[in-house]
């Protein structure tokens, strides 16, 4: 199985950003984690990570998921959630499962997070449990993608 996982705006440092909210992760434990749920649940997995700062990156990174025939996509697009009508265009059309994933939980945070423009185009949105939600957003792809797991 192959998917894209892919970060929005202020991620590069994650491991040292608010850790109250974030869990003093870093991107390279999120992937390693993403690859040990994998190997938990028997999912052969080629995750290809990125991160940008840029808003029109995400779009590139998210067209070259289509392009390059990915499986599907974790998502955390940060800021961009609460305010990208691009990314939201895009995941309108892209033929590729989704999974939205938010480290903290937002709903308990100011109400300018408590709307997502991409929600409503992901197949699932995981909120609130930290890096744990990047596993439980590669099982609900797998299980998306049929036939790979059974889980
Ligand atoms: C976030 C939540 C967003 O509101 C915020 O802008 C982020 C991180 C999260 O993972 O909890 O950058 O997406």
């Amino acid at each position: 199985m192959k998917i894209a996982l892919i970060h929005g705006p202020n991620f590069t440092y994650l491991h040292k950003r608010e850790p109250v909210l974030y869990g003093a992760v870093s991107l390279p434990e999120i992937e390693q984690y993403v690859y040990a749920t994998a190997k938990r649940c028997g999912i052969s997995l080629e995750c290809h990570s990125s991160h940008s700062n840029i808003e029109g990156k995400i779009i590139d990174y998210l067209e070259e998921a289509y392009k390059e025939k990915f499986h599907g996509v974790i998502l955390n697009a940060g800021a961009y959630t609460h305010t990208s009508l691009a990314i939201a265009d895009c995941l309108a059309w892209l033929p590729l499962p989704v999974v939205e994933v938010h480290l903290s939980q937002v709903f308990a945070r100011e109400s300018i997070r408590h709307t997502s423009t991409i929600s409503a185009k992901c197949i699932a949105t995981i909120i609130g449990c930290g890096i744990m939600g990047y596993g439980f957003a590669l099982e609900v792809l797998a299980k998306h993608c049929g036939t790979i797991y059974e889980g």
